[in-house]
């Protein structure tokens, strides 16, 4: 007897605290809500149910006969926004699910269960937690406000911005006042504030979340300033400025700043083969450039705008060139090195150098791979010669590369053997016919002297034919005495 007392008094105690105590629920506009309400059920007999909104009228009702009715606003053309599964009466579990919720669904729910002549009634405190972005796609540059609206607003609740899951302290405004209805965070739209954004709600020692994705419509390649766009020298390059699909910039520009004037830009010329519009272009809001023949000197910043909604918008980027400068060492002729040169090497972390590779059909595959900024090929050998890539790289991949060819060795060095070749010949040639030349003059000397010998004799003879006629003739004289 005395248990059952207690018992009883126990199951009093218990019911009077589940009354007093108010079930908070959070929920997001468009999402559905679960109302819970539960008895245990105490008599065989089906209960009779009624849902209502305090103040506002029943929602929805079920008598012990089963009939249910629903209030004006929650049966529209025959669809119901709140219904009570009936399967799970049977538990005594008697939740009310309301979907499509909207802003004004917030506010206290009650749920009143009459079982054979006892009444039980939960109240279920509904809040409605709300962001929203106004405008809803900003301009950059522009104003945007970012609100989180809990319908109806708990008192002594705390709200929390995070952005990207990581907290967002608002630099501007003040912060969330806690008695109002909503807070706001007002920033200029950005890069930097575009992400999912989440209203985190503290009450009552639990956190509810709502979470809304922001965009910020501009100029979406590149995406960030003084992006370096690579190119190897003489080669054509894009440099893009593309702008949100569908937003058409007014008075687009493009320009060439002169360095060091980072305050005050003053205007450079634009490369000679400077093209305002680029062959991918085709939509009036890319106004992509391009450069059709890029010269080392052409390496700096250039910046496009256009003027969207009334709002100037601009990016800078850098052009980088890139180029081979070959260096043969003048002691070594056979050997080789090539350096790869870059305008600006500040996101340069790695070079490597690849060997180009075509096979018959002209495909190219990659040959030999050497690190670092500067190839040395130490012999001059057919397998060197060809086209060699030095490609740099960034943080995040590769940044670009450039070619340059090496002529066949075994042209330059065929043309060397046959110049040596020439050469003897010529040197062979010249001693032949300075040999022929020494004969011929031997021959000549030769002759010269045979002559001289033989003159010899006839002189011999016409001094002996002389004395033998003096003495001709003196013997004759000698007789005609
Ligand atoms: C190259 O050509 C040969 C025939 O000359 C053929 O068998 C081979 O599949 C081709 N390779 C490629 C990559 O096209
Ligand atoms: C060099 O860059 C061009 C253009 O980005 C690319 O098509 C080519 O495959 C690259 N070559 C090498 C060897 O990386």
């Amino acid at each position: 007897m005395l248990l059952e007392y207690f018992i009883f008094g126990l199951i009093t105690f218990l019911t009077t605290v589940a009354q007093c105590e108010v079930t908070e629920v959070f929920a997001e506009p468009g999402s559905q809500a679960v109302l819970p309400c539960k008895s245990s059920p105490s008599s065989p007999f089906s209960p009779a149910i009624i849902w209502s909104r305090v103040g506002k009228g029943t929602v929805w009702r079920k008598q012990k006969s089963g009939l249910q009715y629903w209030g004006s606003n929650w049966s529209q053309k025959g669809t119901q926004r709140a219904q009570c599964p009936h399967f799970q009466f049977e538990r005594g579990d008697y939740s009310l699910q309301i979907k499509d919720l909207r802003q004004d669904d917030g506010g206290v729910y009650s749920c009143r269960v009459e079982h054979g002549g006892t009444f039980t009634e939960t109240r279920v405190t509904l809040r409605i937690i709300k962001v929203s972005i106004s405008p809803s796609v900003p301009i950059w540059g522009s104003d945007v406000s970012i609100s989180c609206i809990v319908t109806p607003w708990p008192s002594r609740a705390t709200v929390q911005w995070m952005l990207n899951n990581s907290p967002f302290v608002p630099q501007t405004g003040t912060p969330s006042n806690r008695e109002t209805a909503e807070s706001v965070v007002r920033e200029k739209a950005t890069l930097k504030l575009t992400g999912n954004w989440t209203c985190v709600v503290g009450y009552k020692g639990r956190e509810e979340r709502a979470l809304i994705a922001l965009t910020v419509k501009g100029i979406i390649q590149p995406q960030k300033d003084d992006t370096k766009v690579y190119a190897a020298m003489g080669s054509a390059v894009t440099l893009p400025c593309v702008f949100s699909p569908g937003l058409i910039p007014s008075s687009p520009v493009w320009e060439k700043l002169k360095p060091g004037s980072l305050f005050k830009p003053a205007l450079d010329q634009l490369p000679a083969s400077f093209s305002p519009s680029s062959p991918s272009s085709q939509s009036s809001w890319d106004q992509s450039a391009s450069v059709t023949e890029v010269g080392f000197g052409d390496e700096g910043r250039y910046r496009c705008s256009g003027t969207v909604e009334g709002q100037r918008l601009m990016r800078n980027m850098k052009l980088v060139v890139a180029k081979i400068e070959n260096s043969i060492p003048s002691q070594k002729k056979a050997s080789k090195s090539l350096s790869c040169q870059l305008s600006d090497v500040s996101e340069v972390i790695d070079y490597e150098w690849v060997h180009l590779v075509y096979d018959h059909n002209g495909t190219q595959s990659v040959g030999s791979i050497q690190k670092g900024k500067t190839l040395s090929l130490s012999k001059a050998s057919e397998e060197n010669s060809g086209e060699w890539a030095c490609r740099f790289y960034g943080k995040e991949g590769i940044l670009g590369n450039v070619t340059y060819h090496i002529p066949q060795m075994s042209a330059l060095s065929g043309k060397k053997s046959s110049g040596v070749s020439y050469n003897t010949a010529a040197v062979v040639g010249l001693s032949i016919l300075l040999l022929v030349l020494l004969l011929v003059l031997a021959q000549m000397y030769k002759n010269h002297q045979r002559r001289k010998r033989i003159f010899q004799y006839p002189a011999l003879e016409t001094i002996v034919h002389t004395t033998s006629n003096e003495r001709e003739e003196r013997e004759r004289n000698r007789q005609k005495k």
